[in-house]
Order: structure tokens, then sequence, then C-alpha cells
């Protein structure tokens, strides 16, 4: 049963149709037309669900596992179809976190997170006056950290009941046969041509001879061979062999680092989840090296002691004391979080109850806190990385967020390869106390060593209401990231609303620096009054994150939601 919302486009060719129209992208009868494909914002389906960024992506999960697939298996394959039909951030460059809960009931956190590679150092990104360099870390090859996802993919394979072979095969039409992009993709090729010629020196499949139009097709033939390599040697066919020979030359070809043994030593790793319960919800999230399962944690047990429901939505009271715990979070996320393996990270100590009784302390409810010593860091406003909701009719619950950092990463495809690279070095902290390009700061915990994994953001997150799934949720957006999960969550636990509504409403965001609250252009304007007059800054800016939801109505159908910013797109059965 699906309802087709609002903003659904229709992408037709005019020349391409006749003969690509009739591609089966999906084998086993179920086709996914590439050439034709419309943007579905909601659905309440019976059995399995996938929201994704890209329609063709969704629609490439839910006929996996229509075709007898679970979450897992979905989940490769939806990642795969991202890693194509949406190069922005689908990826086989990047790195990501996966979290589930298969239907017995275990817990899995895979960390396929980027790794600095063993000849980076903590001063890279500084010239010899010790002054940060961003376009070294933003840009081109020394911004890429280890690949990740391909390692991932196949740390989830045992999960997963389809070959391999079957899973990446979309993603292999799709990068051969070509697929129609999106008006949004159109503009963003389009955007972004300098950026590609300046950090590439073989042609990109991205840059044609005129501008793009709506209705062209985006055709990746060195992408195809790289995912057959793939599907014929397992990771392999990634981390050796001829595409690692391609990425290593890439890196001399530049000003790269990241060497054979790198790519043949990155391992995928499990970590335990974090947990918590609340107001009789049970919440899993994710560990660091990811920061976002700690501050989520934090935040929804700083408000717990407030009844939020009676405050009204969005209303002064409400985000007021939401910034306030957000401002507080934060501040722990810059001091304390970086790679576990690297360094301790007191996780129990900052979600005991002691610790977050304490931080609400000194908080008032009518007056704006003060991020002592302000170091304003401009925030990037192009923010790529992607989420993927996914629910099966055997009760797992899958929650992926993946990510090039960056959109388009550090712009540089490799070479014969078709893929591009991530600009992940610059999630470290480069310098401390000097903000990277989503305005975080950070110390030691997060400084450069060989090996290690940079902190992230990235909060893919479950729920559990009464001991059984219920909500699975996650979106891209930087340091926004568990701003958006949070209040996603509040949205839905104690506003009531359904899951399009909890991800749709407008949203804001505060992390302790710069000291300001972000807000989105149709955020209420008399609560905005009322916050300013309280002592708040607050600076309006584009879209806050793109939130893809789950959640479990009481009659057992899977509500599903994907964010209206952007081409996000539900399909299920
Ligand atoms: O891992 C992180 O926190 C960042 N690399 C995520 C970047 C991001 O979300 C950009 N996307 N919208």
């Amino acid at each position: 049963m699906k309802m087709f919302s609002t903003l659904s486009i229709c992408i037709l060719v005019a020349q391409l149709q006749t003969s690509l129209a009739q591609v089966s992208i999906v084998g086993a009868g179920k086709k996914v037309d590439p050439y034709h494909y419309e943007v579905v914002k909601n659905g309440q389906f019976r059995r399995a669900s996938v929201s994704s960024a890209h329609p063709l992506a969704s629609m490439v999960g839910a006929a996996i596992m229509e075709q007898g697939g679970n979450a897992f298996d979905a989940g490769i394959a939806t990642q795969l179809a991202l890693a194509v039909v949406y190069p922005g951030a689908g990826n086989i460059g990047g790195g990501g976190f996966l979290l589930a809960r298969q239907s017995n009931g275990e817990l899995i956190g895979l960390d396929y997170r980027e790794a600095a590679p063993s000849k980076a150092n903590r001063d890279m990104y500084l010239d010899k006056n010790g002054t940060v360099l961003p376009a070294l870390s933003q840009f081109g090859h020394l911004a890429s950290g280890i690949p990740g996802t391909v390692a991932g993919l196949f740390a989830t394979l045992p999960y997963a009941k389809l070959p391999f072979k079957t899973l990446i095969q979309p993603a292999i039409d799709l990068a051969e046969k070509g697929f129609v992009i999106t008006e949004k993709q159109v503009s963003s090729f389009n955007a972004e041509r300098e950026n590609f010629i300046k950090n590439n020196s073989h042609p990109v499949a991205f840059v044609k001879e005129g501008k793009w139009h709506v209705g062209d097709t985006l055709v990746q033939k060195d992408l195809a061979a790289t995912l057959k390599r793939i599907q014929n040697e397992g990771a392999k066919g990634f981390y050796g062999g001829e595409t690692a020979k391609l990425i290593v030359a890439e890196m001399q070809s530049g000003n790269g680092i990241i060497n054979e043994e790198d790519l043949m030593n990155y391992t995928a790793k499990l970590r335990n989840p974090i947990e918590f319960d609340y107001r009789g919800n049970h919440i899993i999230s994710f560990a660091p090296p990811s920061s976002g399962g700690i501050i989520i944690n934090q935040m929804l047990k700083m408000i717990e002691k407030y009844p939020v429901g009676t405050f009204g939505f969005q209303s002064a009271k409400s985000v007021q004391l939401m910034v306030e715990v957000e401002r507080r979070a934060y501040a722990d996320r810059a001091e304390h979080m970086g790679d576990p393996d690297f360094w301790k990270v007191p996780v129990k100590t900052l979600t005991s109850d002691k610790y977050l009784t304490e931080r609400m302390k000194d908080y008032t409810s009518d007056k704006a806190g003060n991020s002592a010593n302000i170091n304003a860091g401009t925030i990037h406003e192009s923010e790529e990385t992607t989420h993927i909701s996914i629910m099966d009719a055997q009760g797992n619950m899958v929650s992926i967020t993946t990510t090039l950092n960056g959109g388009y990463g550090c712009k540089t495809v490799v070479g014969g390869a078709g893929f591009l690279l991530n600009n992940e070095m610059d999630d470290f902290s480069v310098k401390p106390g000097v903000p990277n390009m989503y305005g975080a700061i950070g110390g030691e915990a997060n400084a450069i060593a060989p090996g290690k994994r940079m902190l992230s953001s990235m909060t893919p997150t479950l729920i559990l209401k009464n001991k059984k799934p219920y909500v699975v949720i996650g979106t891209p957006g930087g340091t926004t990231i568990p701003t958006s999960v949070f209040q996603g969550i509040v949205n839905i636990i104690d506003f009531n609303m359904s899951a399009a509504d909890a991800i749709n409403k407008p949203k804001f965001h505060h992390q302790w620096l710069p000291d300001m609250v972000m807000i989105e252009k149709d955020f209420d304007a008399s609560t905005k009054k009322q916050l300013m007059a309280m002592g708040y800054k607050l600076v309006e800016r584009d879209g806050i994150g793109r939130t893809e939801a789950i959640r479990i109505l009481s009659d057992g159908k899977k509500e599903t939601a994907a964010d209206v910013r952007g081409d996000d797109s539900v399909a299920g059965f």
C-alpha cells in the first residue's frame, strides 16, 4: 500500500526511452527502471521497506528483499546502488557505520570508518608557521582517509542471505547502462564542474562537454569495471589487485599518501552500541569513533527530567531547553571524544546520571547560556553524507550512515576506477581549537595519528518500544547529525508525531561553538522572537539534515518516510 506524496517528480527522457526503457536492473521479474522513476516521500508497507537518498537506490533495496533477501541484503545492495546513483555521498571510496538489531535481538555495530594512512602525522595540514591549510584536508588526494566501505559491505555479508554477486549486480547495471539524473543532480554536477576539473587529471564521468540538462543520463563505465572486480574477487577486488594499483597510482599522481599496505591492512571493526532508556523506550545508537550515540544519550537524558511534551512543539520553552542540552553535549564532544583505539573515551561518565545532572546545574529556563571563549567557525553549507533506514519482514532493523564527508568528498576520482575518494581527514582536529569544515573543534582526543579513525557525528539509531522494533532513524548533516536525530526522537516520543512530520518539521541546531542557534528558514516566527529576547543569537541556514525514518504503527505496518529536503525516497511492499 503506497501513498505517493506531493513532492513526486517524474523523470522522462525522450531520446532514450525506446532503446533503454526495457532494461531490467534487478532480475527475478522485478524491474527498476532507471530512465523513468519518481520520488516517493511516504509509504506504509506491510512487510519490508527502505528509505534512502535516491529513489533508484531505495527501489533496489526493496526489490532485493522481495526476491528473498533480508534487511542486511538490502543494506548492501542499497549502499552499492547509492555509490552509483548518488555519487555526491553514496560511495565505495568513503566509509560509514552500520547499526542493526537482528530478529533474534542481537545487536551489531559495524565500524567501517576511514582510517588515517600510515604516513599521516598530526601536523600534516599545517604550514611551517603552524597555520592550518584547509585546502589540503578538504580537497584532493591528501584529504582522503583509507576507504572503509567495501570492507564494511563484506563484514555485513554473513548476516545477509543472498550471494554478493546478486547484491552488487543492480549497481553494476546502473553504472554500465546509466540512469537519468534528477534535477537536483543536474544543478549539483553543473555547480561542481570547475572543482572536478581542478582536482582531476583524468576525464571524469561527472564532467561532460557542455552543461548537464534535465533528462540526461549518467553512464559510469570505469566504476562499472571496478564493481565487477569486486563482484569477481570480493574485497580483494578493491583493496588489492587492479583497483588498489589504480588508487595508489592516483595517490602518486597527486600529493596523496595512501599506499598498498594501507589498503591491504584496512579492516572493519565491531563496536558495542550505546544503549539507554528514554521515557520507556530503549534507544540504541553508535559508539565511538562516532560521537553521535553519546551525544544523543546525553541530550535525551538531560531533557528527560522535564515534561517536554507539555511545553509544546517548538515553543520557546522546549527549544530553549533543547538548545541548552545541545550546547553542553557538543562541548563534551570537542574535549573527550575520538577513536577509542587511540583515546580513552569516558563513555560511562559522560552518560551517567550524576554527571548529566551536574551538567544541568547552571541551566536557567529563560536566559541564553554562554559558550565562553567563543571561537566562531564557519559552517559549511554543502553537506554530503547519506543515511539508509531499512526494516524487513523477519524483524531485522538496519540503520546505515555512510559518507565521503563533503559533497563529492575530496572531488578526486580514482583515474580508471571511476569512484570518488573521501575528504574524511578533515574530520580530525587538524589543530587544537581550530574549527573544521563543520565548525567542529577538537583537541588531543581527535588529533591525527597513523591508523586512527577520525571522530564522526554519524548517528545511525534504533528505537525499541516494549522491547520490540519501533523506529529506525538517521541522517547526514555533519555536526548537525546528532541534533537532527535528537529532535526526530523527541518529535516521535514527546510530541507523538508521525515519522514524516518528525523528520520534516523545521529544525534548529546548537553545537557549543560557534555560540549561535542555527535555524531553518520556516522556523516559527514567534518562537524566534522569544529566543532572541532571552539573548540567543539566531542564524538562518539551509536545510538541516536529510533524515530517513521508519516507524512501526500499532497495526504492524511500517510507516516509512523520506526527508523532503532532497530527492530522498521510500520503497517497500
Ligand atoms: O562523519 C562525520 O561526522 C562527517 N564526515 C559527516 C559529514 C556529513 O554528514 C556531511 N553531510 N551531509
